[in-house]
């Protein structure tokens, strides 16, 4: 790889693929406001101009709840994508999308995990426009790798521990429900970005699953979050019913990286590892950006 272009790099994981990726010859980070990838035109117009050998896609509307009335998701988890996969497969180039356990439906008995060969059947418009993402790219060339990932946290952005801990700052004194039967596998961005760099190395080309190793509940990550900070909290675990919000959430979302382990290219550990290892290095800071809020 001598000339990469990262798409979302202002975003929790893209801002991780540039430090990840910062010895490459030339690298360009992309995102809004500067371009529009979902239009077609200033897409392809960014990479006739750039010529990179390989696309890092982190763009996405990732907002799962305003998906459910905001068609314009489509654009940046369908089209967006789709513009990427025409230049690569007429420029030789690779591309590395990334995608979501979202494209499950969760209704795979627990605790069996979800491989590649698993039939996506999403419940959301987040997850029905990301897999409408993966399709357009299958359509169009054999030159890409599909990373699926889910529940990330990362230094940068906002994600649900980050939010956990500024409800818990503000609000010492109070309980929080935490959602207790919905298992996952949260993964560190930054760790997601060394897997990305592991199969764009090798152009290892397929979809893959990539997420930490074991799982937990949204309740069981918070805790393990606010206890690594030696923060006081409250968390009361709850059911999926008690905690209602606009989309339906995977029950199952539990990932398992057959894939890469095939290969013999997973470079997830357990997620309490990581979890652990994100909070020795981001810790203090994410404190410091949260009590600025
Ligand atoms: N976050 C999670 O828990 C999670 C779980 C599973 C999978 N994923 C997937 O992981 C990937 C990275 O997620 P993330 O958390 O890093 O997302 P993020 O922080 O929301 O970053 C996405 C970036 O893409 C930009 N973007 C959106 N539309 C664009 C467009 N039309 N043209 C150019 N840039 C555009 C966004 O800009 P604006 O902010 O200005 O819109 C944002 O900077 C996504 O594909 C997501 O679907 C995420």
């Amino acid at each position: 790889m001598q000339n990469i272009l990262i798409t979302g790099a202002k975003g929790q994981l893209g801002t991780d693929c540039l430090e990840i990726f910062n010895d490459i010859p030339e690298i360009s980070g992309i995102d809004l406001p500067e371009v529009d990838l979902s239009d077609r035109f200033q897409c392809l117009e960014l990479l006739d101009r750039l010529k990179p050998d390989a696309i890092i896609n982190c763009a996405a509307y990732t907002a799962v709840d305003a998906c459910e009335t905001d068609p314009t998701c489509w654009k940046a988890n369908r089209d967006l994508p789709s513009h990427l996969a025409e230049w690569t497969e007429k420029n030789d180039a690779f591309l590395v999308h990334v995608s979501t356990d979202y494209v499950f439906s969760g209704d795979k008995p627990l605790f069996q995990s979800l491989v590649e060969t698993d039939e996506p059947n999403p419940i959301s418009e987040y997850g029905k426009s990301k897999l409408a993402g993966e399709l357009a790219i299958a359509e169009q060339t054999d030159r890409y790798a599909i990373l699926r990932t889910a529940w990330l946290y990362g230094a940068h952005g906002n994600n649900f521990l980050k939010t956990m801990l500024r409800l818990t700052l503000q609000n010492p004194d109070r309980a929080f429900n935490v959602v207790n039967d919905q298992y996952g596998s949260p993964t560190w961005s930054m760790t997601l970005a060394r897997q990305i760099r592991a199969i764009a190395e090798q152009r290892a080309t397929g979809i893959f699953h990539a997420s930490s190793e074991g799982y937990g509940t949204w309740y069981e990550l918070a805790s393990a979050f606010l206890e690594a900070l030696n923060v006081p909290h409250h968390f009361v675990p709850c059911s999926s019913d008690e905690f209602p919000t606009p989309t339906k959430r995977p029950v199952n979302s539990i990932l398992e990286n057959a894939h890469a382990k095939a290969l013999g290219i997973n470079v997830f550990r357990g997620w309490q590892d990581e979890l652990n290892q994100f909070v020795d290095r981001h810790g203090d800071s994410v404190i410091e950006e949260v009590k600025a809020l």
